[in-house]
């Protein structure tokens, strides 16, 4: 059955399409009225998100597990969102067009239903977009992409101050304040989003943005998918990347899926953790 996935928790030996099996997901949120902020990775067997990619000087989602599947999973959580997070890093990718995609929500056709979707919930057309950043090298061109949305920089009171002027000229970007170093602390980075209204915020960057985020008790969710093959490498990335979390952080299964026919000849587990 190529079109659903198996449910193998809480209510083993359902099916379900895999169309539209995490649209909804976010509809009932916890009651404290704070932003609830979720994420998701794809990673192998081995626990690689990103390896080498030839031609190219940054790492990138190895096209072993890449897959429309999970795409289409990526696609609904960020019709979701009112807010994204992502990076600087993602801006400078972006100018040197080594990005592997436009921001979500996808302009593409398969994708007409959720961008619809939206709509109809009354949300707005795209989600608005917070980058993460410490070096403050975002290329300002980069950002005109994105003129429809609002875009927030999220950053430590240490940047600097001439870069802060230049990215927030003319209301480019408004900058949040997170913590008192140059990196973002994101323990006081829900307080300070609460009062934008934002609910649900979608963070789509990598493997330091998720560890600012689980360090400073920000995550509550995150989907997981696991690609079944091993893809080895000595140089990668995987999905939280900083100083041991200690303790470490707890994420309690809420749901898993086994779709079998997705990476061709091995199949992946869709994984929901957290609250
Ligand atoms: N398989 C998957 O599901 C998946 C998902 C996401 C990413 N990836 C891959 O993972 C690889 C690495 O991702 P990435 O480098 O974008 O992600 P990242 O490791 O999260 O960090 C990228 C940038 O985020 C900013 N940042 C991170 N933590 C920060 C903090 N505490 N304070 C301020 N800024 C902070 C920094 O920007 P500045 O340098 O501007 O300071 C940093 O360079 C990429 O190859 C990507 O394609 C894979």
């Amino acid at each position: 059955m190529a079109d659903t996935v198996y449910e193998l928790y809480p209510h083993p030996g359902r099916h379900h399409p895999l169309k539209n099996l995490y649209l909804d997901q976010l509809r009932t949120l916890p009651t404290d009225n704070l932003p609830f902020i979720y994420s998701n990775f794809i990673a192998s067997l081995d626990g690689r998100i990103a390896l080498p990619a030839k031609g190219r000087r940054s790492h990138q989602v190895p096209p072993a597990i890449a897959n429309d599947r999970d795409w289409r999973l990526f696609q609904e959580l960020a019709a979701q969102a009112d807010l994204l997070i992502t990076s600087g890093r993602y801006f400078r990718q972006s100018a040197a067009t080594e990005s592997q995609s436009e921001l979500p929500l996808g302009k593409a056709r398969e994708f007409d239903d959720l961008r619809a979707w939206r709509i109809e919930q009354g949300l707005r057309p795209q989600p608005d977009i917070a980058v993460f950043s410490a070096s403050l090298d975002i290329p300002l061109e980069t950002l005109d992409h994105y003129r429809g949305r609002r875009l927030f920089l999220i950053t430590g009171r240490q940047a600097d101050a001439d870069k802060l002027r230049t990215l927030s000229a003319a209301g480019r970007m408004q900058v949040i304040h997170c913590g008192d170093q140059r990196e973002v602390d994101a323990s006081t980075l829900k307080q300070q989003l609460q009062p934008y209204g934002y609910r649900r915020v979608y963070a789509i960057a990598g493997p330091s943005v998720l560890h600012t985020l689980v360090s400073g008790q920000a995550l509550d969710r995150l989907y997981h998918s696991t690609a079944h093959c091993l893809l080895g490498g000595k140089e990668f990335d995987t999905f939280v990347w900083g100083e041991q979390l200690q303790p470490a952080f707890a994420m309690p299964l809420r749901a898993m899926y086994l779709d079998s026919s997705s990476p061709p000849g091995c199949g992946q587990t869709l994984a929901v953790y957290g609250r």
